[in-house]
This record gives C-alpha cells, structure tokens and sequence, in this order.
C-alpha cells in the first residue's frame, strides 16, 4: 500500500497506488479498485462480469464477520490490544473521572459538554423521566412472572404512540427531544418492569436525586418517605452505565441501525436494539454466566465443568468476544469494582468460583488458543445479584445505558449522506419455476 497522508478525521487518503488488482481468471479481465481505510467498497465488485447481462460480483459474509456496514466516530474498539475508547476517550479514564449522564452527552454530541451545556443536559434529563400513566396499564398486563426484557422491549416500541412528532426523524429539534426522553425514561419502564415482577407498587422518579440514585429509589424504596441511595451502590451502577454505554457496531446497535435505515421513530428503532440484546449471546449472557456460576457450585466442580464446555456439552458464559481477542477492558472494571458493591452487600460465594473458573480458564491452551477472555458480562452478574436483581433484569441493566450508544449511533445513521434503507442481497439455492399441484394429487 503507498503511503497515506492522514486526513483531518484520521483516516487514510487513497493515492494511486492504494488500489487492488484483480484479474478475473474467467474471462482474463483486469480491474483496478480503490482501497479506501483499508476497505473496498463492495459495489465495486459489481463491474466483474462474465457477460454484458451479468448482474455482476458480489461479496458474501455471513453474520458480518468482515463487513464495515457504516463510518463511524463514536466507539472504537481495538480487540488485539483490548482497548475501549468513546469518541476518542479511553473508557478507563471516563470511568474515573466522568458519570454516565456526561458519558452520554459525549456519545450524542461528540464533545465533552461544558458546565452550563452540562447542566441544561441533565437538568432535561431530569425533567423527562415520567412515563405516561397509561404505561402502567399495558404493564400490568403482563403475567407477574414475564421476562421483564420482554416487558422493557415492548413498553420502549409502545412508547413511540405517545408522541405524534416522532417520526418526524429529520427535524432537529423534535429528533433531539425524543433523544432526550429514550435516555431519561428507560430506568423508569425498566424499574416499571421488576416492581412489576415484584409485585410492589410502581415508585415515580425522585428529581432530587442523580441518574443512578434516582434509578435505585425506583427499584428499591419501599415505605420510606425519601429512598437514600447508598453513595457506593450509586457509584457502581453509575460506572457499570458508563462501560455499557457502547461499543461500535454490535448485534442491537446493528438492529437498531438497520430498522432505523427505513426512517420508522427512535423508539421503535431502539426497540428493535432492545430485542436483539435479550438474545444469549449478546445481552443476555450476564443472566447466563450467573446461572453457569450457579450451576458449577463449588470449586471443587471447576475441572468437569471445563472438561464439559471442552466435549462442548455447553459454553463458558462471559467468556470470548467477536472482536476483543484479548482480556475484555470492561471486564477487568467491573471486576475492580466488585469489592465496593461487596462491602454494602456482602460478598457473594460465587465470587471465590468466577476468580478461579477464570484463573484456570486462563491457564488452558483451549481457551487461549481461541482467544476466549473473560467480556464485560462475566462479573456484572455478580454486581446485579449482589444487590438483590433476579437474572431476568441483568440484560435490563445492559440496555439502560446502551440507550445513549444505539440512540447516538442512530443519529449518526439518520446523517449520514452515505446510508439509505438497509437490504441486503443473498445467494438463493432454493428451487426455480415449480408448478402449483393441486393438494389431492400430492403425495
Ligand atoms: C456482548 O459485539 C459486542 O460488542 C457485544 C458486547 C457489547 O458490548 O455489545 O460486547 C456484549 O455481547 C459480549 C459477548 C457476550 N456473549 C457471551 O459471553 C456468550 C458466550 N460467548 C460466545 O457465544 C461467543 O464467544 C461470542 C458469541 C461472544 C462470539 O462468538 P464468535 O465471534 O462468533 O466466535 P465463535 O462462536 O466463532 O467461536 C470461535 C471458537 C469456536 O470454537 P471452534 O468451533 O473453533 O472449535 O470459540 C468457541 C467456539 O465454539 N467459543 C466458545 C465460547 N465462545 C466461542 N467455546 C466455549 N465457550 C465460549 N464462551
């Protein structure tokens, strides 16, 4: 490849020489195509021909394993080198030193806000975490028992009948106002859904408390006047948000993309990211590693039960990734911050089996030889349990704060001069041109 000047954005420039050369060995024809940020773009494949009435090549990548569906500024994530960044900032220093409402600001605007912008952010925020009393009825339609991600999926679709204006996906203002309501309302449907589970009354926002706090009073207050969220629960959660916020082009950031490319409104969009990530092995792992935890039971189970993931009668839960083939940064956040929740909750037995299911994971040639390292849903399970979730509400806790990343990325698509509604091609090895038979002479 010749060399590259980086362009203001970061990325490569294509020079003459960055292009690819392909001879067509069906035909002897020579193609010459661009490469351009280490991509060709695929429609270039479309020239080969082996006809004039050729439709012309195609690639095929199924699950998307080595297709770049869109340009992106808001996660990047280097898997090798297991590092995490949101608009260029590495997760660990956000984790440290920023909170989940200003994590989202970033996601959404692209900049780290200022104070006032900051204050106006949240105080929005605030003012927008009520749901329409009529949620409460469709909610309390469902079985006491129902999965409460299939409750959250369908009170966020079902949000979209509340506001007549949004659809109206290409207008600012009105767009801008239903980013801020899917931020400030998916703690409350999904507080809504457990309280539900529970069978206790549903608790209304407290706007005197943070985004955390307030999400805590909504799970947990019983019939004290003012829920007191403990500072080190708060803070926990509110760093569990911040790691969860985004990551790049997912399987529910992609869903969220892809059912937004036809300009249907945010929350059916998101929605659709709600369905994906209820999936196993998306964001439904963290409630699977904690039932994996439960099921090994004790260390002394640790060896079969790893000789059985080997024969492959199951999987280790919370462990390998499509991209990270290193340790998982988040992992090793959440791992640190364990103790804090520990010392208000108690510590869980299942932490001394997680470490040690690691440590000899870790030591094994058939999880290192496929790169599976601990990923960010194989200790915050422990986090959940800890403070009382059923598993059910774990993949909940994953798509709370993964509201910022699809809604920003959805912004980003709604943009972008280069998407329109996604629809791929396919290979069709079905059967051509049968003629209908009557249902008395079929076999
Ligand atoms: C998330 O994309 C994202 O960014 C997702 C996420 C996010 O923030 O949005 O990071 C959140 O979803 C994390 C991943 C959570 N899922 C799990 O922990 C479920 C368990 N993990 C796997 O199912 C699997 O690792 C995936 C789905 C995460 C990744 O699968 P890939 O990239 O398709 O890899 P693969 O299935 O092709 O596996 C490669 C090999 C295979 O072995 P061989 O057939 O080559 O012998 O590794 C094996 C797999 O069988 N393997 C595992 C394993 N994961 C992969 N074997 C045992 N246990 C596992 N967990």
């Amino acid at each position: 490849m010749g060399t590259e000047e980086q362009s203001e954005n970061g990325g490569g420039v294509a020079t003459a020489s960055d292009t690819l050369s392909i001879t067509d060995n069906r035909t002897g024809q020579q193609y010459e195509i661009p490469v351009e940020d280490g991509t060709i773009r695929t429609m270039a494949l479309r020239d080969i021909k082996v006809s004039e009435d050729d439709f012309g090549l195609m690639g095929y990548d199924p699950a998307f394993l080595n297709t770049a569906s869109t340009r992106s500024q808001i996660g990047y994530i280097d898997g090798d080198a297991g590092i995490l960044e949101y608009r260029g900032y590495p997760i660990e220093q956000l984790c440290e030193k920023s909170t989940y409402l200003e994590v989202a600001y970033l996601l959404v605007h692209g900049q780290l806000p200022t104070q006032p912008q900051l204050d106006q952010w949240v105080h929005s925020i605030t003012m927008h975490t009520f749901v329409h009393e009529n949620v409460k009825k469709f909610v309390e339609g469902f079985r006491y028992d129902a999965h409460p991600m299939g409750m959250l999926l369908a009170s966020t679709g079902a949000l979209s009948t509340f506001y007549p204006d949004a659809p109206e996906v290409k207008d600012e203002a009105i767009r801008y106002s239903h980013v801020i309501r899917l931020i400030a309302k998916m703690p409350t449907l999904a507080a809504f859904a457990y309280r539900h589970n529970m069978g206790q009354p549903y608790v209304y926002p407290d706007n005197e408390l943070d985004y955390p706090g307030n999400f805590l009073s909504m799970m947990y207050k019983m019939s004290e006047i003012k829920y007191e969220p403990d500072p080190r629960l708060s803070r926990a959660l509110d760093v569990l948000f911040i790691l969860h916020a985004d990551h790049e082009q997912n399987c529910s950031t992609n869903a969220v993309r892809a059912v937004g490319s036809s300009q249907v409104d945010p929350y059916s969009a998101v929605a659709a990211g709600v369905a994906a990530l209820y999936g196993p092995l998306h964001g439904g792992a963290n409630e699977q590693a904690l039932r994996m935890l439960r099921r090994v039971g004790s260390v002394d189970n640790i060896e079969d039960f790893l000789k059985g993931v080997k024969d492959g009668k199951e999987k280790l839960q919370g462990f390998g990734h499509r991209v990270y083939k290193n340790y998982d940064p988040r992992a090793r956040i959440i791992r640190n911050h364990l103790d804090d929740v520990y010392e208000v909750t108690g510590k869980s037995p299942l932490l001394e089996i997680a470490s040690e299911l690691e440590k000899r994971a870790m030591d094994d040639e058939y999880f290192t030889s496929r790169k599976l390292y601990p990923n960010v849903d194989y200790y915050s399970g422990l986090i959940y349990e800890a403070m009382g979730l059923n598993a059910g509400m774990f993949p909940v806790m994953f798509a709370i704060p993964r509201t910022s990343g699809w809604i920003s990325q959805w912004l980003e698509m709604i943009d972008d001069p280069e998407q329109k509604i996604a629809r791929p091609r396919q290979i069709y090895t079905g059967a051509r041109n049968r003629d209908y038979v009557p249902v008395g002479d079929r076999s």
